[in-house]
């Protein structure tokens, strides 16, 4: 019971906004912490859950011993309302103390709060990872930003990070209020047109961590979810030397053939493959799809089958979408996905 219960809780903490999951998905869960910013977060829920828990037992408590006491009939006899017009003794005494202990606990909770927002807003910021996150309808554009901008790269929908380093993250918005939401490690930030706020964050513990838009945008809002891939240093310098790097050439002529008809077609006026004449912002960056594990903002599994569907008709997997149905031949899209399958 308390396990379900707990299960319960925990589901509302962390899953409130989740859209579809997919299988072998990473979770999305306030209570397990896996960085120092989520740590405050989960004290500051902790102490709140207990004095409110504490508070619903005094106020169910008083409830029952009111009705223990509660003038009783029987068979046949009148209940004694006498004692509804006697004067209640120490009456006064018990509300001044209801009332004082209640400031107290509010005051309380407010001290704790204070000090959670300013250890959130302390984090040493040294040899950060500095991010650019822009909310689309309805996906994540990752920009990683370097001193030395020749080390900068795009990517979509997924962000690596390393343990024990800080992460900067300026949001911004394309479009619409989105918010940014990943409960194992921070707490949420809105990402506003026209203005950009800061979300800084450290993963203690490696691992993959769900992220979700948690602010209403429009028809796909549950369909904007972002992995975050906390790993060690020398793991995450290596994904991101990897991302660095343009696309590697097709290597057989069903690939030659993807890339011609993606670089000949309407493909490349929205997207980027670095290496490749395909320059378009409007849509993610595929310089390295192949590599991703989910398509649509973690909405499909990133394999052949999804691939080709979402291509043919984005709107039967995610209607409302930008990306326009694409009614290719057989013969096109079968080499476009093997071209993407490559792109490593
Ligand atoms: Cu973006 Cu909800």
């Amino acid at each position: 019971m308390a396990a379900t219960l707990l299960r319960y809780l925990a589901g509302i903490a962390g899953g409130c906004c989740a859209g579809t999951v997919l299988a072998g998905a990473p979770g999305q869960n306030a209570l397990r912490a896996a960085g120092i910013q989520a740590e405050h977060i989960g004290w500051l829920w902790n102490l709140t859950l207990g004095l409110c828990a504490l508070v619903f037992a005094a106020v169910v408590g008083a409830f029952l011993l009111a009705l223990w006491r509660a003038p009783k009939d029987g068979a046949g006899r009148p209940p004694d309302l006498a004692s509804l017009t006697r004067p209640e003794r120490g009456i006064h005494r018990a509300v001044a103390w209801a009332t004082g202990t209640c400031v107290v606990l509010l005051l309380l909770l407010l001290g704790a709060d204070v000090v959670t927002s300013r250890a959130l807003a302390n984090l040493p910021l040294r040899n950060a990872v500095d991010i650019e996150l822009i909310g689309h309808q309805w996906w994540w554009e990752a920009r990683y930003r370097h001193a030395d901008t020749s080390r900068n790269f795009t990517t979509a929908n997924e962000l690596h990070i390393p343990v024990g380093r800080p992460v900067v993250i300026t949001l911004a918005s394309n479009d619409v209020i989105h918010s940014l939401w990943i409960p194992n490690l921070q707490g949420k930030r809105d990402l506003i047109p026209g203005r950009t706020t800061l979300l800084r964050l450290r993963a203690d513990r490696a691992g993959v961590y769900r992220g979700q838009c948690a602010e209403f945008c429009g028809l796909q809002h549950a369909l904007m979810a972002l992995e975050v891939t906390a790993e060690p240093d020398a793991a995450y310098e290596a994904w991101a030397g990897h991302q660095r790097q343009p696309a590697p050439p097709p290597d057989s002529d069903t690939a030659r053939r993807g890339q011609q008809v993606f670089l000949g077609g309407a493909c490349m006026m929205c997207h980027t493959i670095q290496g490749t004449s395909a320059q378009g912002r409007l849509g993610p960056d595929l310089t390295h799809l192949a590599g991703r594990r989910t398509l649509a903002a973690g909405t499909l599994p990133n394999n052949r089958g999804y691939l080709s569907g979402w291509i043919a008709d984005p709107h039967a997997l995610k209607e409302g979408v930008n990306m326009p149905a694409n009614q290719l031949p057989p013969d096109d899209l079968h080499a476009l996905v093997s071209y993407l399958e490559t792109l490593k």
